[in-house]
C-alpha cells in the first residue's frame, strides 16, 4: 500500500523513574508524565492537541520506565480515546538522553516514510497553535531540517533553558547554547521541535563517533554510544549549517518540574478548555450548589456536596467525595481524596485516598510567576533557599495521608502514609 502523502509523527521524551526527582512525592505513586494536570494525565495533552493536527497518524512516547503498566495501562485508554491515531510506547533499557531514544527507534520512527516529526519534551505546558508551526516548517524551514520552538523570556531565568539567538528577518537560528553561564539571548528552547527525517541520519554518525571516541564499558551507561543529547549533540552542529530555524511563540508557557510548577500548569490547562473543551469546565447550576468560582474541573464521578465552594483553578479527580461547607481553591485534588465538612484547602495538591478531616485547613503560598516574564512563566521548584530554609511553597500531601480534624498544614510537603495529628508549618514530614 502506498504511504499517505505528508504524513507525520510525534515523539513524546517520557523520561524515566529517576527524571522526576523535583517532583517527589508525587512522582513516588505515578510516573511524572502521567500525573494529572486539569483532569488529564500531563502527556495526554500533548496527544489531545497531536490528534486534532491531520498530518500526525502516529504518537511514539519514547521513556526509560522499567515498569511500564502503568504506562501500558495509559496507552490502552488513549487508544480509545484518540482512535484516529496510532500510539506505543517505545522503552529504553537505560536512559539513553534526550536524543538516544530517537537513534534506537529510528526504524521506528522513519517506517511508513513521515515528512517530518515533532519531538516534544512530556514536561512542558503548553498551549501551541500545532496547526501553525506545521506551516511554519513547510514555509519558513523549506530548506532546513529543524523547527525550534521558542519563547521570550526575562533575561535572568533565561539561562536556566536552551538559549536561542536568530536572524530575525528569515528566522534562522545563528546560535544554540544549552544553559549558558552568562546572557546569550532572552529566547528560549520550549522544548518543542519538528525534525525531518534526516536528522536521524544525522544521530547515525553522532552514534559512530561515540562509538569511536569513547571506552565502553559495558557497566558503565554513561559511556553507552547510543546516549545522545538532543540540544548539544542536534541543535548545536545544525545552527552551525544553517538548517535550524526558529518559531516564536506568544502562548503561554511553563515547564512541570516541581509540584508548585503542576498547580500553575493546572490553572493554564484549564483556561485553555474554555477554546478547546469547555465541557469539561464546571458551571453553576440554577439554585443547586456546588458553588462554582472560575475554572474547575470536576471528575464525573466525584461526589461534590451543593454547600462547597470550588474555584479557581481546581480539579477534583476520579472518585474524590467533598463534603458540606468544604473551600478549594488553586488546588488539585487526587483520585480517591476525602475533604471533610468545612475544611479549606488552598495552593495544595492532595494526595491519593487522603483524608483532610472537618474543619482542617490545608494550605500552601501561591507562587506567583515573574510578572515581567513575556510569555515564559518560570515557577522556581527549588525547595530550599541558599542558606538551607524551606522556602514557603505549596502544600502537597503525598498518599494516603490522614490529617485529622482542626489541623492546620501550612506550606508544608508530607510523604506517603503519614497521620498528621498537630498543626505544622514549613516542614517536610517524613
Ligand atoms: N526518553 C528519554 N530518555 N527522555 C529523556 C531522557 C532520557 O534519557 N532524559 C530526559 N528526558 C526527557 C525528560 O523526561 C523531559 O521530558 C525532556 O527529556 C527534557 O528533560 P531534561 O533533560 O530534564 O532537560 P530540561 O527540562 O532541564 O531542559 C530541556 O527542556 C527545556 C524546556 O523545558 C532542554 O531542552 C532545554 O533546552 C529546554 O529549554
Amino acid at each position: 500500500m502506498k504511504p499517505p502523502a505528508n504524513m507525520w509523527k510525534a515523539v513524546i521524551l517520557i523520561g524515566g523513574p529517576e527524571k522526576g526527582t523535583r517532583f517527589r512525592p508525587l512522582s513516588f505513586d505515578v510516573p511524572k508524565p502521567l500525573f494529572p494536570v486539569a483532569g488529564l494525565p500531563m502527556i495526554q495533552h500533548h496527544i489531545e492537541a497531536c490528534s486534532k493536527i491531520d498530518q500526525i497518524k502516529e504518537i511514539l512516547l519514547i521513556g526509560f520506565y522499567p515498569k511500564s503498566e502503568e504506562i501500558e495501562k495509559f496507552i490502552q485508554s488513549a487508544r480509545k480515546q484518540y482512535n484516529n491515531i496510532i500510539i506505543r510506547y517505545l522503552p529504553e533499557h537505560t536512559a539513553l538522553g534526550t536524543a538516544g531514544g530517537l537513534y534506537h527507534y529510528r526504524d521506528q520512527i522513519e517506517a511508513g516514510s513521515p515528512t517530518a516529526f515533532f519531538v516534544f519534551n512530556a514536561d512542558v505546558c503548553c498551549n501551541l497553535a500545532l496547526k501553525d508551526i506545521v506551516e511554519f516548517h513547510q514555509e519558513t524551514c523549506a530548506d532546513g531540517a529543524i523547527t525550534i520552538v521558542t519563547t521570550e523570556a526575562p533575561h535572568q531565568e533565561s539561562m536556566s533553558y536552551g538559549c536561542v539567538v536568530e536572524n530575525a528577518e528569515t528566522h534562522e537560528a545563528t546560535h544554540y547554547v544549552e544553559k549558558p553561564e552568562t546572557f546569550v539571548s532572552s529566547l528560549i528552547n520550549c522544548g518543542v521541535y519538528v525534525f525531518k527525517p534526516e536528522v536521524l541520519n544525522h544521530l547515525g554518525n553522532i552514534f559512530r563517533k561515540h562509538q569511536n571516541e569513547r571506552f565502553i564499558d559495558m557497566y558503565d551507561e554513561d559511556a553507552a554510544a547510543e546516549k545522545i543529547s538532543l540540544e548539544k549533540e542536534i541543535l548545536v552542529p545544525y545552527v552551525s549549517s544553517g538548517k535550524m530555524f526558529v518559531y516564536k511563540t506568544t502562548k503561554p508557557w511553563s515547564q512541570i518540574k516541581s509540584a508548585a510548577s503542576a498547580i500553575f500548569a493546572n490553572k493554564l490547562y484549564l483556561s485553555n478548555y474554555h477554546k478547546t473543551n469547555s465541557h469539561r469546565l464546571a458551571r453553576n447550576a440554577p439554585n443547586a450548589g456546588p458553588l462554582i468560582s472560575g475554572d474547575v474541573f470536576i471528575h464525573e464521578t466525584a461526589t461534590v456536596h451543593s454547600s462547597a465552594v470550588l474555584g479557581p483553578n481546581v480539579t477534583i479527580g476520579e472518585d474524590v467525595k467533598i463534603g458540606p461547607g468544604v473551600r478549594v481553591c488553586n488546588s488539585i485534588i487526587l483520585p480517591g481524596a476525602v475533604i471533610e465538612n468545612h475544611s479549606c484547602v488552598l495552593n495544595a495538591i492532595i494526595g491519593w485516598q487522603s483524608y483532610v478531616g472537618e474543619w482542617s485547613r490545608v494550605e500552601g503560598t501561591a507562587h506567583q510567576p515573574n510578572p515581567n516574564a513575556p510569555y515564559a512563566k518560570m515557577i522556581s521548584g527549588a525547595l530550599f533557599d541558599d542558606e538551607g530554609k524551606l522556602i514557603p511553597s505549596i502544600t502537597v500531601l503525598g498518599r494516603k495521608v490522614t490529617v485529622a480534624p482542626e489541623i492546620v498544614v501550612r506550606n508544608s510537603i508530607v510523604l506517603p502514609n503519614k497521620n498528621i495529628l498537630k498543626s505544622s508549618k514549613n516542614q517536610i514530614i517524613l
